[in-house]
């Protein structure tokens, strides 16, 4: 069934910080390029009237932009309307349903901590907005397997799992796409995609700063649950699921919540925790804090594809740079042509996607001859920049509030994989075991070597 397009379109939340960053730079990109043909209405807190909200999105989007279209922007001001008001009054929801007069199929999209989820999504239903709509919500989705659950059973007790949109922004991401492209249209990768060839896959998520000002949420979350449960999950799931039978949304969702299935729970003896020195110091941060902010583990997928093949991920704070990669390390061929004294046998070939917003791309480390009498090889790189070969790609807010907008879910989290994603990282939440310190700009602790088992880690070169 064709996905109706939405008519409206509802920010709960429309005050914050995440409408100031991403959301109303992306409605305006989307503006300039014709895709925004809904009236936009803010609700929040705060006791804000129209132009309060206009003003606030029109500096959001300069702050976004080095330049900006006039005519897009003034056009996309003027689809803004602002409802405040307490979420439980139920007078919010009645003014609300006032500003949606003749729109019938509304996205309502939640840009507000969980908590507020319940009343909210109560008062829609008492108000009868619900019907005819979709809803989209931010991350975190919840804190546990449990706390998942009980979200997920808010939500579903007023809207369809079809009409649920769950926001994970690296599904939003051209280069995290490209997985999916770059494995299923390339016929050369499918042979060797599987234990037979393939040795390790490592994941590393670096960035070069800390909590910036977002100490008080960190505090209460940490690296695992604010990006290895959701993102990096979801990398993996792209990376290891098997081909989708056909191209809609659950197809591609069957397959990802399949690997995720197949995936042990977390074992902390193949966790390592750390936490950057200064980050105690942070504003918000508790004096004794034990939440890491870096991560170092290995997951194992038992499926006959990948068992054996860990999956190896890193990701953390006030690392020595910002980067996200994904290797796929190759076993090492048999090298009986390279035994003489002065050859040079080949290494493991490695497949590395550069998925971070600079350099994306893919590079591929094969070994060619180096000139000369001996039979010697030399590491070379095969590689693709996406930004010169593909050109300008879109912001991943842009993308998927377009796709909320239109209906396609490809790019949102299903219930049952964010369930599975849960089920897997709750056991290091619980007693999560050691915290080691680590200097800023290094690559955390020394101790996250000890997951490798004698591999070695891959320094991200984007
Ligand atoms: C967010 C996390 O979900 O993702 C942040 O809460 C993190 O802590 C961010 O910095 C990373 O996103 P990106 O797009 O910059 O890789």
């Amino acid at each position: 069934m064709t996905p109706i397009v939405a008519d409206a379109l509802v920010l709960f939340g429309a005050t914050g910080d995440l409408a100031k960053k991403k959301l109303f730079p992306a409605l305006y990109h989307l503006e300039t390029r014709g895709r925004l043909n809904l009236p936009v209405i803010g609700v929040g807190r705060s006791p804000w009237d129209h132009s309060d909200l206009r003003d606030y999105a029109r500096a959001a989007v300069k702050a976004a932009n080095d330049s900006v279209d006039e005519d897009a922007l003034n056009r996309l001001i003027s689809r803004l309307h602002m409802v405040s008001g307490e979420y439980a009054d139920e007078s919010t929801f009645a003014a609300l349903a006032a500003a949606l007069k003749g729109s019938n199929n509304p996205v309502f999209y939640l840009a507000i901590p969980p908590e507020l989820f319940s009343v909210i999504v109560k008062g829609l239903e008492k108000s009868k907005l619900n019907e005819g709509a979709r809803i989209v919500v931010e991350k975190p989705f919840g804190r546990d397997l449990a706390s998942a659950q009980g979200l997920n059973d808010i939500l579903h007790e007023v809207f369809a799992e079809s009409s649920i949109f769950r926001i994970d922004h690296y599904l939003g991401k051209e280069s995290v796409e490209n997985l999916l492209v770059f494995r299923f249209a390339n016929a050369f990768l499918e042979p060797i995609w599987n234990r037979n060839y393939v040795d390790n896959v490592q994941i590393t998520m670096a960035e070069n700063f800390g909590v910036e000002g977002r100490g008080t949420f960190y505090d209460s979350v940490g690296a695992i649950r604010d990006v290895v449960q959701n993102h990096l999950l979801q990398v993996i799931a792209y990376l290891a699921m098997e081909p989708p039978v056909g191209p809609g949304a659950d197809h591609l969702r069957d397959e990802k919540v399949k690997v995720l299935t197949a995936m042990k729970a977390l074992d902390c003896d193949h966790l390592v925790r750390g936490q950057y020195i200064g980050y105690r110091d942070e504003s918000g941060v508790k004096p004794e804090s034990k939440v890491e902010t870096f991560a170092a583990m290995r997951f194992d997928i038992d499926s006959w594809r990948w068992s054996g093949v860990p999956f190896y991920v890193r990701a953390g704070k006030a690392m020595a740079t910002t980067s996200l990669e994904a290797v796929v390390e190759l076993k090492e061929p048999p090298s009986m042509l390279f035994t003489g004294a002065d050859s040079c046998p080949p290494t493991h070939n490695v497949i590395r996607f550069r998925m971070g917003q600079h350099n994306d791309g893919v590079t591929m480390t094969v070994h060619a001859k180096e000139p000369g009498d001996a039979t010697v090889t030399h590491a070379v790189d095969l590689s693709v920049d996406f930004a010169s070969t593909l050109g300008f790609r879109r912001e991943a807010y842009e993308r998927l509030l377009d796709d909320a907008i239109i209906g396609d879910a490809r790019r949102f989290a299903r219930a049952d994989s964010v369930d599975e994603a849960w089920r897997i990282v709750d056991p290091a939440l619980d007693d999560p075991g050691e915290l080691y310190f680590y200097e800023r700009g290094s690559w955390g602790p020394p101790e996250a070597d000890r997951i490798l088992g004698g591999d070695e880690w891959h320094p991200p070169i984007s």
